[in-house]
């Protein structure tokens, strides 16, 4: 078959050399981009009398054909053709006749293809911004019905400190809403335009680079026409975006597997997120969660993948860069459906309240409660700790916990320890005091569901 740019070769191609330069299996993906791109860069043509109106009326028909066969999934490819762009060129001319070929003019692949990728990537990452919304609806919802839910809080995995679990799951609100900024500030760079850079150096015909930006509601263009055509900046800030949300996600994978198990209990999830086991009747296995947890490794994978590929390129552009495209579409759809998911198994799933609470009264989490009952007393915070910690000990040698010593027993340790003594020791209580800015004392966890609220209104 005669290539494209046939005129230049003596050997004919060679099909499985072709097969393996071709990106058509993977890049059709931007067919509505590529011909959205076109649209903008004909009709720049005809406005600069670079094509006469009437030829930039039959290709743009062609093209608007061709998008609606798109959208009805009817175009057919071939990876004769190499890749999206020039399939599409074929179509077109097939369509049109030759002066389907002049839609090229004062345009290359180099910019035709960071184009596509540049509109693919903003309609990604504003839908990205709709699931983390969504999501954070959910948890808002969650949190506000357990804003009094006690539940033991931990650090290095032990029990810590009784904390509300409203204000647990506030805290992966406050993730995401970091990830959200993340990706909506990545916006400002992906929506630029690098059409009209050609292939590296610009163009001699009188373009109009600002209008064809325009048109496809870019809000600017690529000053530099090497770094419009080289530039994958854009694609490895929403990876990276991507990567650090996943490490949210999968933080709080752990923790729904951690809850869910015969451990904890502190959860249950809803069936349609967990599986059974082929051989053990008994199981219920949280696999959404743990998939989420796995697919973290696969985000930061394309991550590393499109860093490592790009790290020793020479201006412009490279058929390296070819490899930008399977990472990108497979974190858009990791990402997207992580979300989803994450947000159904969230709404549906029971909390054993009972559990969660009965778990802080049968431990030590309330041993703060006592040295800062006695700092408030005036005994210095040290001395405090000291007291209490010889009275955890005395508690664990008797086999008992803290609230189940006699008053007897906290006098002789401190003469500053007065009946209310109980009250400070209810786990309950220990929550409900922590009013300190961002902490969990109900009041200042209702505080922030109320600020959640407004932003994601706001959004
Ligand atoms: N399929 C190519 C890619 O995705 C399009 C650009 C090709 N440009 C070139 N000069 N070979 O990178």
């Amino acid at each position: 078959m005669k290539k494209l740019w046939g005129g230049r070769f003596t050997a004919s191609a060679e099909e499985w050399v072709d097969e393996f330069g071709a990106s058509i299996s993977f890049d059709q993906e931007l067919v509505l981009e590529d011909i959205q791109g076109s649209i903008a860069h004909a009709t720049m043509l005809a406005k600069c009398g670079i094509l006469t109106a009437e030829e930039a009326s039959t290709i743009v028909t062609g093209l608007k054909t061709l998008k609606e066969k798109a959208e009805k999934k009817e175009l057919e490819f071939s990876t004769k053709y190499e890749d999206i762009h020039l399939n599409l060129e074929h179509l077109l001319t097939e369509l049109v006749g030759p002066v389907g070929g002049k839609l090229h003019t004062a345009r290359s692949r180099n910019d035709q293809v960071a184009t596509d990728m540049h509109l693919y990537l903003r309609e990604q990452v504003k839908q990205t911004g709709i699931l983390i919304n969504e999501f954070q609806s959910v948890l808002l919802k969650k949190a506000e019905e357990h804003v009094e839910t006690i539940m033991p809080g931990y650090t290095h995995l032990q029990r810590a400190q009784p904390i509300s679990f409203g204000h647990h799951l506030m805290a992966y609100f406050w993730m995401l809403e970091r990830d959200k900024q993340r990706f909506l500030s990545a916006l400002e760079r992906i929506n630029i335009s690098p059409l009209g850079a050609g292939a590296l150096a610009g163009t001699t015909f009188p373009i109009d680079r600002e209008y064809s930006a325009e048109l496809l509601g870019f809000e600017g263009i690529y000053q530099n026409s090497l770094d419009a055509v080289s530039d994958r900046d854009f694609i490895l800030e929403f990876m990276s975006a991507s990567s650090i949300m996943m490490m949210h996600l999968s933080r709080f994978a752990e923790e729904i597997i951690l809850w869910s198990s015969q451990e904890f209990r502190f959860i249950e999830l809803d069936d349609t997120f967990a599986t059974g086991s082929s051989i053990m009747p008994q199981k219920k296995n949280p696999d959404m969660a743990e998939l989420i947890r796995g697919k973290t490794g696969r985000v930061y994978g394309g991550l590393m993948s499109l860093l490592t590929i790009l790290k020793g390129l020479p201006l412009a552009y490279n058929k390296d860069m070819q490899e930008d495209k399977e990472g990108m579409f497979d974190t858009v759809k990791t990402v997207q459906g992580s979300l989803k998911i994450f947000a159904g198994m969230v709404e549906s799933m029971t909390v054993n309240k009972d559990n969660m609470e009965s778990s802080v009264t049968k431990d030590f989490s309330n041993a703060t409660e006592l040295a800062d009952y006695l700092a408030a007393k005036g005994m210095p915070f040290r001395e405090a700790h000291e007291v209490v910690g010889k009275l955890v000990l005395h508690c664990i040698q008797k086999g008992c916990y803290l609230a189940d010593l006699s008053f007897n027993e906290f006098k002789q340790s401190s003469s500053l320890f007065e009946e209310d003594i109980y009250d400070a020791l209810n786990p309950y209580n220990a929550v409900v005091r922590r009013n300190s800015a961002g902490g969990t004392g109900f009041s200042e966890v209702n505080a922030q569901i109320k600020k959640g609220k407004l932003l994601i209104e706001a959004d």
